[in-house]
């Protein structure tokens, strides 16, 4: 088996072009890994313009960004070097040129930039094939296929929601290891971003069981469209925690006994359940926690973000004031539940370790909410979160799950797009 392996991984399944460089040793008892470059052009600024992502126009900006993004990567790993350039391969050209034809433009940059590249020290490529935006994954999974045609490396699939699985493994520091003692297993995972809410029963790496998911809206789209409803731009997620967490501090000296999201589980309000008391003073807002207490592991947002447009109706016009109070109480019942069916699935399936992505995810309430209650339920578990940065999309990610995926060494599939892909 190789020992070292370099892998440039790329990221496209949404608004953000992603390309990073990750090394993997294998050692006696693991693996030791080493982020050598991670590039990430975010699209926000051209969707806050139009509230959220069109997929059309997604693509047009990968393609766009796709070609830059690689070299600053290559850069950053200090692969980048010109060769000395001997003209036209007019056979390899119009391989190339029939690759990337549904690309705008992406031909001509790949051909006036990359092909006058060195080729790097790059023993694979992974590219997300799903899910996601179809024509925002063909940006990607077309470049990785010029790219392996062009330097004659393997390309390897990875689904995009075992990246966002993988990036608790990555710690601040730019080495990292993975080894027996990185996770016990049965591990659970909290997989939680703008179009996934789902608990997901990891046997081993690889073997996933699914056990509970949204039948409706995903959390972080619900905080997006709580936001939209706020008039707070998009992604709304970051915009909500940062009001819900300014109330918090206001609120902090009317909560008793531990302060902001504090309480004493047998006192607070019914609804609150895991999360923080609501308001005191009768100021009172008062949103749903949906379906936490049915059997299952599902989840629902729609209702509860139903809850928060009829409020704004029968409430507006909305102070700013009461834009944080509903920030607050949205964000305390979407913590609630997510944390409470977390929880018993822990306590079902006898899980030993929780791992949480996606960008809700990087929720300091959520986060600060879950340790709280899993200390409180007496279970000695590790809870790993992605830092910040890795919580939302990233092309980090997808490495760590190719360099798991390439260990397995079966043949992979026709490259394609795969807009719904299950874990
Ligand atoms: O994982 P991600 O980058 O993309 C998907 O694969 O969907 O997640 C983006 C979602 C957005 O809906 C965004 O509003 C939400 O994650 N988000 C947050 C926070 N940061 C991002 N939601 C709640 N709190 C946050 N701090
Ligand atoms: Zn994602």
């Amino acid at each position: 088996m190789q020992k070292r392996l370099q892998i440039l991984a790329i990221e496209t399944s949404a608004d953000d072009t992603g390309v990073a460089i990750l090394e993997a040793v294998k050692t006696k008892v693991g693996t030791k890994f080493k982020v050598l470059a991670n590039k990430i052009h975010t699209q926000i600024d051209i969707h806050t313009e139009y509230g959220g992502i069109f997929p059309m126009m997604a693509k047009r900006e990968h393609d766009k960004n796709m070609v830059p993004t690689i070299i600053g990567a290559l850069k950053e790993a200090k692969m980048f070097a010109l060769k000395k350039y001997k003209g036209q391969d007019k056979k390899l050209n119009s391989k190339i040129i029939k690759i990337l034809e549904r690309e705008n433009n992406l031909a001509d940059l790949f051909i006036e930039f990359i092909y006058k590249i060195k080729k790097p020290d790059i023993d694979a490529i992974a590219v997300t094939v799903g899910p996601g935006l179809e024509p925002a994954l063909w940006a990607g999974i077309s470049t990785a296929r010029a790219l392996s045609t062009l330097w004659n490396i393997p390309i390897v699939p990875v689904n995009h929601m075992e990246g966002h699985m993988l990036s608790s493994l990555v710690q601040k520091k730019k080495t990292f290891t993975y080894d027996k003692k990185t996770l016990r297993f049965p591990v659970l995972s909290l997989l939680i971003s703008g179009g996934h809410t789902e608990i997901v029963l990891v046997k081993e790496f690889g073997k996933y069981k699914i056990i509970g998911s949204t039948r409706d809206d995903a959390a972080g789209e619900a905080f997006d469209k709580v936001a939209r409803m706020l008039a707070l731009p998009y992604p709304g997620g970051p915009e909500i925690s940062k009001l819900a967490e300014a109330e918090r501090k206001r609120l902090a000296p009317l909560l008793s006994e531990e302060g902001v999201g504090g309480g004493d589980s047998k006192k607070i309000h019914p609804l609150a359940l895991a999360g923080t008391p609501p308001p005191q003073g009768g100021e009172e807002i008062q949103f749903p926690r949906p379906m936490i207490y049915s059997k299952d592991f599902d989840f629902s947002f729609s209702g509860l973000k139903t809850a928060v447009l009829y409020y704004i109706r029968d409430n507006g016009p909305l102070t700013e004031e009461m834009k944080s109070k509903i920030a607050k109480e949205f964000e305390d019942a979407v913590v609630d539940v997510l944390v409470a069916k977390t929880l018993k699935a822990v306590e079902k399936y006898g899980a030993k370790c929780l791992i949480l992505g996606g960008g809700v995810s990087g929720n300091v309430h959520l986060q600060r909410i879950l340790k709280r209650e899993v200390k409180k339920a007496g279970k000695d578990i590790a809870i790993h979160f992605p830092t910040r940065i890795l919580s939302t999309d990233n092309a980090l990610m997808i490495a760590i799950a190719g360099y798991f995926q390439y260990q397995k060494k079966k043949s992979f599939p026709k490259l394609k797009a795969m807009g719904n892909l299950s874990l």
